[in-house]
């Protein structure tokens, strides 16, 4: 199977819908890697989903790379992308392009997603000037909760008119493709529509270019919260209980280990 790469993900816009979920550790990114999706995302999600925090925010760059080297090491086809975290590229152009050049030179990702429209326009060009690929993420944008007072849907309303600025803000500064997170469906469409880069929706309805969810919450192994977007395709946290129970009563009763799983 071909390495998917940048101009591959935009290439697939208006010709194939492009497949995208998270990966944060080797093994996770081996079986998402093997089943053929086309990005494999080290999402800044990985604060709350590995590490347990309320939030992204206090994500670090050495914590980005430290997972992304590993879903690296396991992608052979899938392209990598980054998320560069809060603090990481809102200060200075210059910070930015400084840390989006370490967080592909030192974990070996192939491009990096960070978040913002308009007011990350220079700075997305500025990256994307120094050769490295820039996916856009705009509506909801978990690194901006606070202001945001919490995770709601984006461009309602007068809003709409501020989020296709910041798509088209985001394509003119040269990302290879753009991140809708929590958009009403049509607002979604129609900047699908406009924009000549693939749109990846996240809560964003069926007519984006492509389709991106959290890899625990598509196996079903994120808890009982699951917003209304997602789809859970399996159930393995109640398969890994199960598993669990199991081997725990086989070892209080003495069943296991037995004399096949034992030295002679
Ligand atoms: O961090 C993340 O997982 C993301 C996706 C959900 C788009 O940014």
């Amino acid at each position: 199977m071909e390495k998917v790469t940048a101009p591959v993900i935009t290439g697939k816009k208006g010709k194939e819908k492009i497949s995208m979920l998270t990966a944060y550790d080797f093994v996770t990114a081996g079986i998402v890697d093997d089943a053929a999706v086309d990005i494999a995302l080290v999402g800044d999600s990985l604060g709350q989903i590995i590490l347990g925090y309320s939030t992204t925010v206090p994500v670090t760059i050495e914590e980005m790379i430290h997972h992304a080297k590993a879903v690296v090491r396991a992608a052979k086809h899938a392209l990598v992308v980054v998320d560069m975290p809060f603090l990481s590229y809102q200060v200075s152009v210059e910070e930015a392009k400084r840390n989006a050049g370490r967080m592909v030179k030192e974990s070996g990702a192939e491009a990096v997603k960070l978040e913002g429209g308009v007011r990350m326009k220079k700075t997305i060009k500025a990256i994307v000037d120094m050769d490295v690929p820039v996916m856009g993420h705009i509506g909801l944008t978990p690194q901006s909760v606070y202001r945001m007072g919490g995770y709601k849907v984006q461009g309602k309303g007068p809003e709409a008119r501020k989020l296709i600025e910041d798509a088209k803000a985001v394509e003119e500064a040269g990302a290879f493709s753009v991140v809708l997170e929590c958009v009403p469906r049509q607002l979604a469409k129609e900047i699908t529509e406009l924009l000549s880069i693939p749109t990846i929706g996240i809560g964003a309805g069926p007519d984006c270019d492509g389709q991106v969810l959290v890899f625990h919450d598509v196996m079903g192994l994120s808890g009982s919260f699951r917003p209304k977007f997602v789809k859970a395709s399996a159930d393995l946290r109640k398969s890994m209980t199960d598993a669990i129970k199991t081997y725990i009563d086989e070892v209080k009763e003495g069943v296991f280990p037995d004399d096949e799983h034992s030295f002679h």
